[in-house]
């Protein structure tokens, strides 16, 4: 790829400038087509005669540069004249921004570079290739600064800079990969909802919605007059700025004005945000001037739910806007603190509502290509990809993403192919577990996570009550069948890992015979481990019972809770932690205020204090795995194993009277399904509408009907 182009850099350091490449062109001849392909050591947004190119925000997307790196090719034809000047401004990034919590730099500004070729096809079907080399210049640009934790520095009264000689560099190509995901655009625009001065005196802009992207304004300025904002997600409970808990990320846009009216936005970085304060700003800043401008993947919506519950609708909307807001080429955990990095368990726990959602599949290929380029040779996955920060253990639930990911994708859309191409990183990370577990059988005497930011310890930690040599057992016994599961629908031998995955199911058994907390008892139940089912769930009900009808449960429990009692006769219990709204449940956050889904359960107390900020996030979708169970028991619309990608579907609809009615729809691969049920006379009224053949069950009936739309009725 890129065969004739050379890879450029600048020829002096710029410091935290980001550097302009920039050459001009004259074409001889009328053009008939030309694409520009192009990438970089950074994120790159690309000009010709002053115009963008393409609408891909920050480009070119994030993968491990060492290892992968997309080149996109844009069709150009239209942009181009006698003459073109092409010039390509390179910030930053992830993978040059400060790490600040592990000072860990794989690449730094100094090694920005640059490569493409410019193909041209003129009318008369003769061609010509310009690519970088050495004829190409460097200059420093406006953006005094950038980078993805602490904003943009741009200073719009630079202009012409002088050009310098670029320097070419040897440097691979054999990383160099075609565009794989989707890109990131602009999606959305946002106007703020309120203007607000704080009891200190801050000027605040609330846009209503806590969101990823950034601020575009227009002003009218004198030349060196500031704008200065920051970004924040919440008010404290005095009504004054917070941004405590984006740590080190100053998360700032500082614009230094020209002369006359001007407008700005930034474009090599993303802020997560509701609120905006505005520091400084020449005259009194009008909310018209300002709007917010919504990023993420291109990711297409696909499903909707609706209920007779505007608080459950609130909390329905907040995990949608958990997905928009971090899927940005990969799935980030929060958008706003100095991480936004791709941890594998929080994607992991949240796969499957995504696939509702959103169209993910082409999203999920890349990251699933990132996380197979990051596989360590003895088949272990890291808990973050790419694998940016740099330390080396795996983590039970979170390098787990290597199996569940693959197979949730397989089982929404239906693609063998994206199916095969993850099968040796799965079968390989369930050797890994195999190599590194204390006993045999079993996951034991590794480092885990556990059950994360769990409330069973009864105070404010991360940690968890729940066994992890446990928790990562069953983990273990539920990749090892994923691993068979994926080989029997590839049609590979697939008998050696059911053995396997009862093996170590047997010895779950005879090692752990207790199960203390919410969580030990959903993996039980949930990942089929525990003889004793209705037992089990008896407990877990009574744990939550006893709780005051609450759930206690982390990153790991939480996904599965509602499944663990609805699949055991508890539909109804699983109905009221979903309804619940004092601390600890999901519509809590919805009542104080949550517009996405928090870290923690008590991000904002009753009282209005915070969660420490050390870890403090409003914008992390994890526990927006509830959708799941929404679409998929509530709603009732699932996949089939043996007809992937809904080439068939099983519904199941389970009211709940303290709903009227709930309407949920997904456009499939095969057309759209719909269940729909509502209140009627002493019962229910359920209408499906059905793409393909679909087993329905309802009011404890079964029946297979073929594609149409279908009336049905239970009563209570
Ligand atoms: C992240 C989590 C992540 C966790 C792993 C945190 O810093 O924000 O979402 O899964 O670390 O322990």
């Amino acid at each position: 790829m890129l065969t004739n182009a050379k890879w450029i850099a600048t020829s002096e350091a710029f410091g935290s400038v980001a550097p302009i490449f920039q050459t001009t062109l004259t074409f001889p001849k009328a053009i008939r087509q030309a694409t520009l392909s192009l990438t970089s050591v950074g994120v790159y947004v690309a000009t010709i005669n002053g115009v963008r190119v393409g609408e891909y925000v920050l480009a070119p997307g994030w993968t491990m540069y060492q290892k992968r790196l997309q080149v996109q090719t844009y069709d150009v034809t239209s942009m181009l004249e006698e003459t073109a000047t092409l010039a390509v401004t390179v910030a930053k990034g992830l993978n040059m921004s400060h790490l600040a919590w592990y000072d860990h730099h794989p690449y730094h500004p100094s090694d920005y570079a640059l490569i493409g070729e410019l193909r041209v096809t003129y009318t008369d079907g003769s061609e010509e290739s310009f690519v970088t080399d050495e004829s190409w210049f460097c200059r420093r640009s406006a953006l005094l600064d950038c980078e993805i934790y602490d904003g943009e520095l741009y200073d719009a009264g630079i202009t012409d800079t002088p050009l310098l000689p670029v320097k070419v560099i040897d440097k691979t190509k054999d990383i160099l990969i075609e565009q794989e995901g989707e890109e990131i655009r602009e999606m959305m625009t946002l106007t703020p909802k309120a203007i607000l001065t704080t009891p200190k005196g801050e000027t605040v802009l609330d846009f209503g919605q806590n969101l990823t992207g950034y601020i575009a304004f227009s002003v009218n300025a004198k030349k060196g007059d500031r704008v200065k904002i920051r970004h924040f997600e919440i008010l404290d409970r005095d009504g004054n700025v917070y941004t405590e808990n984006y740590r080190s990320a100053k998360a700032t846009l500082t614009y230094i004005c020209r002369d006359g009216v001007q407008s700005y936005k930034p474009t090599h970085t993303f802020y997560g945000f509701r609120y905006i304060v505005i520091d400084e700003y020449p005259g009194t800043p009008d909310p018209d001037d300002f709007c917010a401008i919504v990023v993420h993947s291109n990711i297409k919506k696909i499903g909707s739910v609706t209920t007779s519950d505007p608080m459950l609708n609130r909390l329905i909307e907040n995990i949608e806007w958990g997905q928009r807001d971090n899927f940005l080429d990969i799935p980030t955990d929060c958008p706003q603190r100095d991480e936004r990095l791709g941890w594998t368990g929080d994607a992991e726990v949240f796969c499957r509502t995504a696939t509702y959602q959103f169209d993910v599949e082409k999203f999920f290929d890349k990251w699933l290509g990132d996380m197979r380029a990051e596989q360590w040779e003895d088949g272990g996955i890291p808990h973050v990809v790419p694998m940016i920060i740099g330390d080396k253990h795996c983590s039970a639930a979170w390098s787990d993403a290597a199996t569940i990911c693959p197979w949730q994708i397989y089982l929404s859309y239906g693609n063998s192919a994206l199916l095969e191409k993850q099968f040796d990183m799965m079968r390989r990370w369930i050797g890994y577990i195999a190599l590194h577990s204390k006993d045999q059988y079993l996951w034991t005497g590794c480092i885990h996570y556990g059950d994360w930011c769990a409330l069973d310890l009864g105070k404010e930690t991360t940690d968890s009550a729940t066994n992890k040599d446990f928790l990562a057992s069953c983990y273990y016994c539920n990749s090892v069948r994923l691993v068979a599961k994926a080989a029997k629908a590839l049609g590979k031998p697939y008998e050696e890992y059911e053995t396997l995955a009862d093996k170590i199911r047997d010895a779950i058994n005879a090692r752990f015979t207790e199960y203390r907390t919410q969580t030990e008892h959903i993996l039980a139940l949930y990942f089929d481990i525990t003889p004793n089912k209705a037992e089990v769930a008896a407990s877990l009900a009574k744990l939550v019972i006893d709780n005051g009808i609450h759930l206690n449960t982390g990153f790991v429990g939480t996904p599965y809770l509602l499944h663990a009692l609805s699949q055991n006769g508890y539909t109804e219990l699983a109905y009221s932690l979903l309804l619940q709204d004092t601390y600890p449940s999901w519509l809590f956050s919805v009542k104080q205020g949550a517009t996405t889904i928090w870290e923690h359960w008590d991000g904002i107390k009753e009282d209005g204090s915070v969660w420490s900020a050390g870890m403090n996030s409003y914008n992390h979708y994890a526990y927006g795995a509830v959708g799941d169970w929404i679409y998929g028991v509530a709603a009732g619309i699932q996949t089939v194993e043996e007809a992937p990608g809904f080439a068939k579907v099983a519904i199941a609809p389970h009211p709940d009277r303290r709903l009227s009615h709930l309407t949920a729809s997904i456009e499939t691969r095969h057309g759209k399904v719909t269940s729909h049920w509502e209140r009627f006379e002493n019962g229910w009224r359920y209408e499906i509408e059905t793409p393909v053949e679909a087993t329905v069950t309802v009011g404890g009936k079964t029946k297979t009907v073929p594609k149409g739309h279908y009336l049905f009725y239970s009563e209570y």
